[in-house]
């Protein structure tokens, strides 16, 4: 059954959520399949899936295109559009106009957008106007340039502190839920124990409230740049697809046409599956998949007016 907010509130503490982007028909199928619970409809898609160097030339447009075969393929999984950069800067007024296009158009639960203090007034126009959103702190691909850019955040006290302003700054403003990306687990875990709203992660660590790949990272699909937190997972599940397709040997020409299990889907499947059971089983992402912290670093963070020391 398709889960809500009011499910992931619950589950803050108690249970990892699990999350993927997709940007096409078939790989949404196949991830609400393997019982995904939340899936992305990134603006990496303009990368991963139309060969572009960087996230900022994505349009509207082609958010809506990929938002709506997402959901064709998954009827049944709680969808976030992220909103693109240009949707959301101009004015209130177009932020939850874009916002509600994703709704409209592409029937998506929730809308995803970058940046802390400085959009909260449009994370609050939003969230006014009955959209869920959810924020994006950290590593903002969109702005990258302008903290020189693909850099690991909240590595000092400085970054922390600003970090930590804008996750307050952004559940007062309405926000539902944040995604924290590339930092520190210590780091993430102050900020996920110091938040009502659940904290999720991507290259953020394993003490937060759940988890986002990319589907493409997950696959092995996408090969101009892989970011070292990301895991491909098909070397885990090979073997697996093996077995299953040695089992159905006899069969395989009515696996092809009845199920229609018998090729890369099926794979895909297995890797989602196992990527859930890793988060779920808070085995992913371990200390190889995470960004570390030197001792200095970490003590000179430990300065900061919002570290607890009791969340270590
Ligand atoms: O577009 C996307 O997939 C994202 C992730 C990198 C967090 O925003």
């Amino acid at each position: 059954m398709k889960k809500t907010i009011f499910n992931f509130n619950e589950m803050k503490g108690n249970e990892q959520i699990t999350w993927i982007t997709a940007y096409d028909y078939p790989f949404a199928q196949v991830a609400e399949k393997a019982g995904i619970e939340m899936i992305l409809v990134g603006d990496s898609g303009t990368m991963v899936q139309l060969g572009r160097k960087t996230t900022n030339a994505a349009t509207m447009n082609e958010m809506l295109i990929f938002s709506k075969s997402v959901r064709r393929g998954s009827p049944e999984t709680f969808i976030v559009g992220d909103m693109p950069q240009g949707s959301y800067e101009v004015s209130k007024e177009e932020a939850i106009r874009n916002s509600l296009s994703f709704i409209k158009q592409a029937y998506c639960d929730a809308i995803k957008l970058e940046g802390g203090k400085r959009i909260s007034d449009r994370v609050k126009a939003i969230s006014d106007a009955g959209i869920v959103v959810i924020g994006h702190l950290g590593l903002t691909p969109q702005s990258a340039s302008t903290f020189g850019g693909y850099r690991v955040q909240c590595k000092t006290v400085e970054s922390f502190d600003e970090t930590m302003e804008d996750a307050i700054a952004l559940q007062k403003a309405g926000a539902s839920m944040i995604l924290l990306e590339a930092l520190p687990n210590l780091s993430t875990k102050q900020i996920a124990k110091t938040l009502k709203i659940p904290v999720l992660g991507i290259g953020a660590g394993i003490d937060c409230d759940g988890q986002l790949v990319i589907m493409h990272d997950v696959m092995g699909f996408y090969q101009s740049f892989r970011p070292w937190f990301a895991k491909c997972y098909i070397p885990d599940v090979i073997k697996d697809f093996d077995l299953y397709i040695d089992k159905n040997r006899e069969n395989l020409k009515s696996l092809g046409r009845e199920t229609r299990s018998d090729g890369l889907l099926k794979l895909a499947e297995l890797a989602i599956r196992k990527y859930i059971q890793d988060v779920k089983e808070r085995k992913f992402p371990s200390p190889d998949y995470t960004y570390p912290l030197k001792e200095e670093e970490l003590n000179n963070i430990r300065k900061s007016q919002y570290w607890n020391s009791s969340y270590e």
